[in-house]
Order: C-alpha cells, then structure tokens, then sequence
C-alpha cells in the first residue's frame, strides 16, 4: 500500500484524496498544512488517520511514502527539491515549476536521486486523448487544430473588486495561462509534438497577470491556435480539422462527446466512457510509477509543454 501525504487544504485536494479512495493500492495517511487546525479538519473531511504542520514534518513522518503538493505554483519546485532530497516520491499539481529550466532541474534532481517525479496533469491520463489519438487517422491530413479552455473564476471577482488572490497573482505564479493555458498545450504536444514556431497574444489584467489569451502555432503543413481564459466562459468545443473530415470536441482537457463528421458524410458521435473524477489516471500512473513503469515520456511532455508556456509567457499583456 502506498501511503500518501497531501500538502495544501483547497478544494483540488479533496478532489485528490476522492480520487486517491477510487484507486486500489494507495491511500492518504496525512494532511500537511501551514496551519494546524486546518491541516486537522482537512484530515477528518477526508478520513485521513494523520496530519503534518509543514513539508518537513509530513516528509519526516513514518507513514508517508509519497506526496501529493497542490500549492500555489511558486511554491512547487523548492516543495519538490525538498520531497525529493527527503527520497520521497512527488506528484505535484500542474503547472509542475514556473519555467522549463526549472523543470529540467528537477527532474535532473529527482534521477540523481532515483525518486519519481510526476507531474499532475490530468489531461495527460484521461482516456479522452487516447480516444483522439484512435480517431485521428480517420480525418486524413490535418490542416487546422483549434483548442480552447475558457472558464470564468469566481475568483475573478476578487480582481475586480481590487484585491489579489492566489490564481491570479504573478508573484505566486498566478496566470490564467499558467492555470488553464496548460491544459489545450499540453494536449497539442501530446497529440502533435512540439510545434516550429509559436506566438502569443496575452490579455492583461488587473491583478498584472494575463486573464485571457491566444496562442498561434505553426507545425509542418498546419496550424494550431490554443485559447485559455479564466475571466470569460466559452461556448465553443475544440476542433481538429483533416482533409477528410473533422473532430469537434466538448472538452479538450477531459474529452467526454466527440463528434466525428467525415467530409461529405454523415455526423458520428463517439462518447468516451471514463471515471467521474478526472483525477483517478494521475493517481494510477503515481502508483505505477512508484512501482517501477518508466515515466521518461510523462516528464519529456511536461517539459515540452513548459518550453511553450515559457515562449508564451514572454508576450507582453496588452
Ligand atoms: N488539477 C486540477 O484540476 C487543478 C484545479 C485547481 C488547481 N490546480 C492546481 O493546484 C495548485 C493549487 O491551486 P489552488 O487554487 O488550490 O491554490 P491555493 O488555494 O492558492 O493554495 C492551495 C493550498 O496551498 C496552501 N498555500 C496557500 N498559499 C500558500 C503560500 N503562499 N505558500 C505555501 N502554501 C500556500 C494552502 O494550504 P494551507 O494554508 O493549508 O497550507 C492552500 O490550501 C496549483 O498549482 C493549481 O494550478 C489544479
């Protein structure tokens, strides 16, 4: 059984420990939080048996074989050098590190050490890219993909109001890019590889960070465009486009309803069958990884995926 420590009490790590109850093989023994109290009452809503008042006390515990960080994004790669020294196995929430030279220094760290070093990436896990991968031959020579992850924050409002919080707070790595930007790049490099050129439009806020923007990427004989926004919702799926029909998308960071309409012919619903929490393949993957799969390519994806976010980062907000 592996035994898991969760650093940060929001409410993507109660979707965690959710997730974590639906894996055999893994359970969460403590709750690692700034606070005591809160680490306390996280530990009881989850029925974890054990709590931690920081990262060195949860890495010191004789119950944590691995742990889960889902704190704010500036925080995560002195979080992983500290797991990692400690030998202890890390999944952290996506974006992994700020930068790719971050990246590439912690997965350096972590193999000179033998220690797995995950990124949470939920899209890389879900079975809705798999399902992609399958379709795509069907619609011959791509020639335009279109992704897109657009989603009001009702944190937003804390932004218009004048003050800051976390997401969208440069000085903690907050960005809407970095938030949910991720997820439509990542599923680019995934299916397509990393792209030749890349170029980006960011809107500013103001908080200072970027709450909406566009991506145009150009790979051999199509182009991509990804969009992301934190402070608009959309109501528009992701699209690829072939010289044999196209594949509309409802969510491209958790495909579920893909519609297949091949050119001249009549419209196919393909509908992914997947686990409710988006979760339980990044859980699976810790596991297996801990267990000896390879996870080369998992953290290759990541650091390609940071490179793009690195180059689109450079944008200036307008
Ligand atoms: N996979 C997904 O679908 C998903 C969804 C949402 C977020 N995320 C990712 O999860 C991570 C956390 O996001 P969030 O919105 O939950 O962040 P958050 O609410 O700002 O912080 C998460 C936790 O980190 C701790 N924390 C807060 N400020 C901190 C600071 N300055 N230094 C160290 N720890 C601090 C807090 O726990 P304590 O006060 O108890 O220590 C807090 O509960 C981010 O990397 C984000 O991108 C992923």
């Amino acid at each position: 059984m592996i035994r898991i420590g969760i650093v940060g009490t929001s409410s993507i790590s109660h979707r965690f420990a959710e997730a974590v109850a639906q894996v055999e093989g893994v359970l969460v023994s403590r709750v690692a939080s700034r606070d005591g109290g809160r680490a306390r009452s996280f530990a009881e809503a989850i029925g974890a048996p054990g709590t931690a008042i920081g990262l060195a006390e949860l890495l010191a515990a004789d119950d944590v074989d691995a742990v889960y960080v889902a704190s704010p994004n500036s925080a995560h790669a002195a979080q992983i050098a500290q797991a990692v020294d400690a030998g202890i196995p890390v999944l952290v929430e996506k974006p992994a590190v700020l930068s790719a030279a971050d990246w590439d220094a912690a997965v350096a760290r972590a193999r000179d050490r033998g220690v797995v070093l995950l990124e949470a990436m939920r899209t890389a896990y879900d079975p809705g890219l798999a399902v992609i991968e399958a379709v795509l031959p069907r619609l011959g020579t791509v020639r335009r993909v279109s992704f897109r992850y657009e989603k009001r924050s009702a944190r937003y409002d804390h932004v218009l109001a004048g003050e800051q919080t976390n997401i969208f707070d440069p000085a903690l790595g907050g960005s809407a890019l970095r938030d949910l930007g991720v997820y439509p790049l990542h599923a680019l490099v995934r299916l397509f590889g990393a792209p030749r050129t890349v170029q980006a439009v960011r809107v500013g806020i103001a908080s200072a960070t970027d709450g909406l923007g566009s991506a145009l990427a150009a790979y051999d004989g199509f182009v991509a465009d990804v969009a992301w926004s934190k402070i608009t919702d959309t109501a528009l799926p992701s699209e690829i486009q072939g010289e044999e029909g196209s594949l509309s998308i409802d969510a491209i960071d958790a495909p579920r309803r893909l519609v297949l309409t091949p050119r001249g012919g009549e419209a196919e619903v393909i509908v992914v069958e997947a686990p409710a929490n988006p979760m339980v393949g990044e859980v699976v993957r810790l596991r297996d990884a801990i267990a000896g799969a390879d996870i080369a390519s998992d953290q290759h994806l990541t650091a390609v995926t940071l490179r793009l976010v690195d180059d689109l980062l450079a944008a200036p907000l307008v």
